[in-house]
């Protein structure tokens, strides 16, 4: 059994520096701590530090975004785990705009995860179909690909987000149905490596949304990107 939900909120490259501070402010002086809830923030590289202080006495935790698939060394422009297990509690790798975009393999997201593990900062580790690779009927061998490479750690804390890259940024959210698919099928992938994870959706999670999406049996939290720069929609998905 997962007891603790999950309520992450994914900053990507957005706000400036007072804004993020106003809005971690915001949160902490309004968020009402639920029993096993747990509320993650995830602001820009260079926030972390003032962010991590700003959280110290509060039950908000605080994420990194990414970080380098190397220990340390000639990698510029790269920010390493060592560094962040400074700051952070957890840090998301394998966003779909990172393997689209910037275009991470599947090697490279999980040397990130092996790195992170090793420090104590709990991995978010994203999963997700393009509408192409649904549709040609790809879905579950791509899930199994991407998460493949880590289904044999014998350490068990981590997270796993299933977040459709179409249903990322565009208003478009996957039916229950649809999550609830992909959640049990994940489940199933996880445990039968003796994985008892918390799976969390991400994609066009709102205020409006989310306490139906949190209903979805085998469903564990929700990683949020919009939704979550606005303190009043994000404590409201806190409630
Ligand atoms: P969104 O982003 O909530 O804006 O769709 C989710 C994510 O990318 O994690």
């Amino acid at each position: 059994m997962i007891k603790k939900t999950y309520i992450i909120g994914n900053w990507k490259m957005n706000l400036s520096y007072q804004e993020t501070i106003r809005l971690a402010q915001n949160l902490t002086a309004n968020y009402q701590q639920k029993q096993n809830q747990e509320l993650v923030i995830a602001p820009q590289f260079p926030m972390l530090q003032s962010i991590a202080s700003l959280l110290q006495n509060s039950p908000i935790k605080i994420s990194a975004q990414n970080c380098a698939s190397q220990n340390s060394g000639a990698y510029t422009g790269e920010v390493s785990v060592s560094l962040l297990q400074e700051f952070c509690n957890y840090c998301i790798i394998g966003h779909s705009e990172r393997r689209n975009i910037f275009k991470e393999s599947v090697s490279e997201v999980a040397e990130k995860f092996f790195l992170l593990q090793k420090t104590g900062i709990v991995p978010i580790f994203c999963v997700g179909e393009t509408l192409e690779q649904r549709k040609a009927g790809k879905l579950e061998e791509l899930l199994k690909e991407q998460l493949q490479p880590i289904l044999k750690t014998t350490n068990e804390n981590f997270l796993v987000a299933y977040e459709p890259v179409w249903a990322i940024g565009t208003g478009e959210i996957a039916s229950v149905k649809q999550i609830s698919q992909v959640h049990n099928f994940l489940w199933d992938l996880l445990t039968k490596e003796k994985k008892k994870v918390p799976i969390l959706y991400g994609g066009s999670v709102n205020s409006q949304n989310s306490a139906e999406l949190l209903g979805i049996d085998k469903l564990h939290g929700l990683l949020v990107g919009g939704a979550s720069l606005r303190a009043q929609d994000f404590l409201a998905i806190t409630k």
